[in-house]
């Protein structure tokens, strides 16, 4: 019996952003390991398997599904947003690695997805125009000293960053503690974006300079994007600003 792995992005919540190849692989797909709010959004067939687990527990989760697959099911690991951006591929290959011999024999296919800051930058207008990186604020995994290191590092560089992860009830003031830091390097009237479910009905949005941005709009939905100097802001008369980061710098 020869088993194979899918692992999927949903994109950030609205359906039409979940990719045409994303939705046959959850067509083709027998078992669904996932975050239960994840599994949620697909629409599957009584003959598929929802096997939901809570989303602190994703070596557990990705173990139950390799070893699913290596029984002969064909088994879909679902994230939100694109599984390779602080999500299910990397603790694939985490429990691939440590794992038995037989789970590197296996079929594994990673199929990309639209990603949280993708979804928020276009809603913005073009922030991500230039050069930029993307930093999970979670300290979950990682020493809050590391982030605060690379945070100093990539707003010294110039990087526009787009902060996942930005707030939880357990990490509540790491958010403004990272405010304070980029204000050290950056003027205060660089563009910060708080869009918050975007795609989906709850989405909000809206654009704030640094010097008031305030932790108290995010949440664990958000994603928040902060401009580099040149993020510039273009005011529209009854519509949202357009924000962008025009091509080039520093020529
Ligand atoms: C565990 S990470 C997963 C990221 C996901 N794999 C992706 O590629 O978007 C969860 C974080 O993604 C961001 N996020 C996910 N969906 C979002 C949406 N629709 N709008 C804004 N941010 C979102 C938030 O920062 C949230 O805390």
């Amino acid at each position: 019996m020869s088993g194979k792995l899918v692992i999927i992005g949903t994109g950030p919540g609205n359906p039409d952003q979940t990719t045409p190849q994303a939705r046959d692989a959850i067509a083709a797909g027998e078992q669904f390991f996932g975050y239960g709010p994840y599994l949620d959004r697909l629409s599957l067939r009584p003959d598929q398997r929802r096997m939901p687990s809570d989303n602190r527990e994703e070596i557990s989760r990705a173990r139950a599904a390799l070893d699913a697959a290596s029984k002969g099911a064909s088994v879909c690991v679902v994230s939100g947003g694109d599984p390779g951006v602080f999500a299910m591929a990397a603790a694939i290959c985490e429990a691939i690695e440590t794992g038995p011999e037989t789970w590197r024999r296996l079929e594994l296919v990673v199929l990309p997805g639209v990603t949280a800051m993708l979804a928020v930058a276009a809603r913005a207008g073009a922030p991500l125009g230039h050069d930029f990186c993307a930093i999970s604020l979670s300290d979950n995994l990682k020493p809050w000293e590391l982030i605060e290191r690379r945070l100093r590092a990539v707003s010294e560089a110039g990087l526009v960053i787009a902060l996942y992860n930005p707030i939880s009830g357990a990490r509540p003031w790491q958010l403004a503690t990272a405010f304070k830091i980029l204000r050290e390097s950056l003027p205060v009237t660089t563009p910060v974006i708080f869009g918050r479910a975007v795609g989906r009905p709850d989405e909000d949005f809206v654009v704030v300079p640094l010097g008031e941005a305030d932790q108290q709009r995010a949440d664990m939905a958000t994603c928040v994007i902060i401009g580099s100097a040149e993020t510039r802001i273009i005011d529209r008369p009854g519509m949202d600003p357009l924000v962008y980061s025009p091509r080039g710098a520093g020529l």
